[in-house]
């Protein structure tokens, strides 16, 4: 994209907590570089650029030393700021020994990196959700999956109102939609049909409170959160993770054999999208009718997060 960055600035999710056990090693791939996430033995998960600056061997080969990371190849050290601490057979370390680190945060059960492809430090947060963890709630079930497409494409679907009764069977009777400053939300009021033939009326709120990670809570049949974080993978590649939390009505078991046939609904409807993000272009600016969401709104909203501070860009 002409004289904006190629990948969005921001927080994104690179693991599920549970993917990353004490002393655990990941390969990841993300916006266009191989990386390596971490979990020393103090529990904290750190992420590196993921190719050693010795001699290039992938980090994620090799295993955790106390808090630190050792190469496979000829054993360099690195920790998690990035800089080389031990070489086993030279006393000195060259000053350039370091790898590129990423900040880390680890929140609401995902761990998540900032991105900036000019360096620029964090300058929001990511939300704690409260119920993460309460014994009135049951823990995240999660699903995961790479798809061809665009970052902007996922976004999109915030304010695309009119692809509700056609993709997701789901009748919207209130729309709204909001931004302030790195944060936008959808209001929405309306019907689902649901597998069994009947109707769940329901309220829901979906925040993105930045432009890789969204946050929906919805009442209906039941109170659930939806957690939906998209990574770029590579320019046309990414990988989106789902994650729902139920709250628990009347037993734990009786709301925990909603939990699959929930998870498997809300699936299916992004699924639906995915077939469509998959084959589709990116029309900008679209031909716009009466009843479409507020689409230009929120895309000038998700531009703020590629721009360069010479061209506005909050610093
Ligand atoms: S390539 Fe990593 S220590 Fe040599
Ligand atoms: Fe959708």
């Amino acid at each position: 994209m002409d004289g904006l960055t190629t990948y969005p600035r921001g927080w994104f999710v690179v693991c599920f907590s549970s993917d990353l056990p004490r002393e655990g090693v990941l390969s990841l791939e993300y916006f266009g570089q191989h990386l390596v996430a971490f979990r020393g033995q103090d529990g904290t998960a750190r992420v590196l650029e993921g190719y050693c600056a010795h001699m290039g061997a992938s980090l994620s080969q090799g295993k955790v030393i106390g808090d630190d990371i050792e190469c496979p190849f000829h054993a360099w050290r690195f920790c998690g700021s990035g800089e080389c601490v031990h070489i086993p057979y030279s006393p000195k370390i060259p000053p350039r020994a370091r790898q590129r680190a990423f900040t880390v945060v680890e929140r609401n059960g995902v761990v998540l990196v900032w991105h900036d492809e000019l360096g620029r430090a964090p300058d929001f947060e990511i939300p704690d959700i409260p119920e993460v963890g309460s014994a009135e709630w049951l823990p995240w079930q999660v699903s995961q999956y790479t798809i061809k497409t665009h970052p902007r494409e996922i976004v999109d679907n915030l304010a695309d109102k009119a692809h509700f009764p056609r993709v997701h069977k789901t009748e919207i009777d209130e729309f709204g939609f909001e931004v302030d400053g790195v944060r936008a939300t959808q209001r929405v009021k309306g019907r689902a049909a649901l597998a069994n033939g009947g109707v769940d009326n329901f309220a829901s709120r979906t925040t993105y409170p930045g432009p890789g990670y969204l946050l929906m809570r919805m009442d209906g049949v039941l109170s659930n959160y939806m957690l939906l974080a998209h990574t770029p993978v590579g320019e046309n590649l990414l990988h989106l993770r789902m994650g729902v939390m139920l709250k628990i009505v009347g037993s734990q078991a009786q709301t925990e054999g909603y939990v699959s046939l929930y998870l498997d609904n809300l699936k299916k409807g992004f699924e639906d999208d995915m077939k469509i993000w998959e084959k589709k272009i990116y029309r900008d600016p679209p031909l716009l009718c009466e009843g479409d969401g507020p689409i230009g709104h929120l895309r000038r909203w998700y531009k703020q997060f590629y721009l360069r501070p010479t061209e506005g860009a909050s610093t």
